[in-house]
């Protein structure tokens, strides 16, 4: 969408002219899948895919929020004093949360204000649909309220939004994606301590193609919650004898020495993903900067295989369109992204393959699952950003 339709958009739901126009991407993850609340590194980047927004302060106490997404649903309107969870608000409870924490940390936003919002990312898809809006409500507040604001508060806003609100435990990585991504690049984060690089995303003659199970990831927040317990339940194991907060700060050797310490066989493959996707994640950063691609593509297919057998967060669809991608020519890696149990996997294939690769995976992939997946070449974007200003 471009600023001229989205102006026109909003006029058509609110009878009056937008202040300004807005996007903000989704994001893949390369690798450094669920280490983000285990204190280790990841390495996502911003994509194209995303969500536009435009809006306008209101003089009033009321927010008025309208998705073309969910256009059966209608203008949602909620009073500003009263931001309040409530299931029954759907998507709107994402903007609420974002509004809500940007008050409680001192930021003034003491008017209404009228948001129209039609995002490409497929919902449940696993490419971030929720950080993406989450800042993009950040940016639209910034930009009304004149708000001064680094982007790393709005980033922490947007987990908080997803801890706090909607009640998802997750870590910061979405929203730093999101919020922080740059043009062909992808962002190398320690979680531990916020640090970050912009690395070239220089990938030869290969591209980047997301492959959707079209699996709703249903089941995925309380299997995640679960998740995350199992590994935090490992740290307080492992803390019999040592003195660690993550499972981050562990190499791989320390933790066979003592992953004795730990009394069940899940929580010990659950904590050997955590750390050992933790070590790939600084490998591969190693191999794409020092132009190794086949080896970049091994360790995101050893990713996969810890998230398959170990973590245990992939599912029959996921594992059918990796696996099948493994087998084609032209394929230097492939691995499920995000939160799992259905939504994205991702595949490193050569330009001149992507054709026929997509084709092959569509049929064994509709064979066996009974229903077609969709593919997209993935563009990587920067940040989260203002589209256009009223004059
Ligand atoms: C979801 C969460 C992220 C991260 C990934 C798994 O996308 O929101 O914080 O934990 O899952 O790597």
């Amino acid at each position: 969408m471009d600023s001229t339709s989205l102006n026109q958009a909003f006029e058509e739901i609110f009878k009056q002219q937008a202040d300004a126009t807005f996007f903000s991407p989704g994001r893949i993850n390369l690798i450094g899948e669920h280490t983000d609340y285990n204190g280790g590194h990841v390495f996502p980047a911003a994509i194209s895919l995303g969500t536009y927004g435009a809006a306008r302060k209101r003089s009033d106490q009321t927010l008025r929020f309208y998705s073309a997404n969910f256009s059966e649903v209608g203008i949602i309107e909620v009073d500003l004093n009263h931001l309040v969870y409530d299931s029954a608000d759907g998507w709107t409870n994402y903007p609420k949360g974002m509004i809500k924490f940007l008050q409680e940390a001192g930021h003034v936003i003491d008017t209404g204000l009228d948001l129209y919002v039609n995002g490409n990312i497929p919902n449940g898809s696993g490419l971030s649909s929720s950080a993406s809006l989450e800042l993009l409500v950040g940016i639209v507040a910034e930009e009304l309220y004149q708000l001064k604001l680094e982007r790393l508060d709005l980033v922490k806003a947007g987990q908080k939004t997803e801890n706090d609100f909607i009640g998802v435990n997750s870590g910061i990585m979405d929203q730093f994606a999101v919020g922080m991504g740059a043009d062909k690049r992808a962002i190398y984060l320690d979680t531990n301590t916020l640090e970050y690089d912009l690395v070239p995303l220089d990938l030869g003659d290969n591209l980047i193609v997301i492959m959707n199970t079209n699996k709703r990831r249903e089941l995925t927040d309380s299997k995640y919650n679960e998740r995350r317990s199992e590994c935090e339940r490992a740290v307080e194991e492992l803390n019999k004898k040592l003195a660690i907060k993550t499972l981050g700060e562990l190499d791989a050797k320390t933790f066979d020495e003592y992953c004795y310490l730990i009394k069940d066989a899940d929580r010990i493959k659950r904590a050997r993903h955590a750390i050992w996707e933790n070590q790939r994640t600084l490998q591969a950063r190693k191999a794409l900067e020092s132009g190794q691609l086949a080896e970049f593509g091994r360790l995101i297919n050893a990713s996969h295989v810890s998230l398959e057998h170990d973590y245990e967060v992939t599912g029959p669809e996921l594992d059918t369109l990796v696996h099948a991608a493994w087998e084609q020519e032209g394929v230097l890696g492939a691995r499920m992204t995000g939160a799992g149990f259905g939504g994205c996997a991702i595949a490193l294939v050569a330009r001149d393959k992507v054709g026929t690769f997509t084709q092959v995976l569509e049929k064994i992939y509709t064979q066996i699952i009974g229903y077609a997946p969709a593919f997209y070449t993935a563009e990587i974007s920067q940040g989260s950003r203002v589209l256009s200003r009223k004059h």
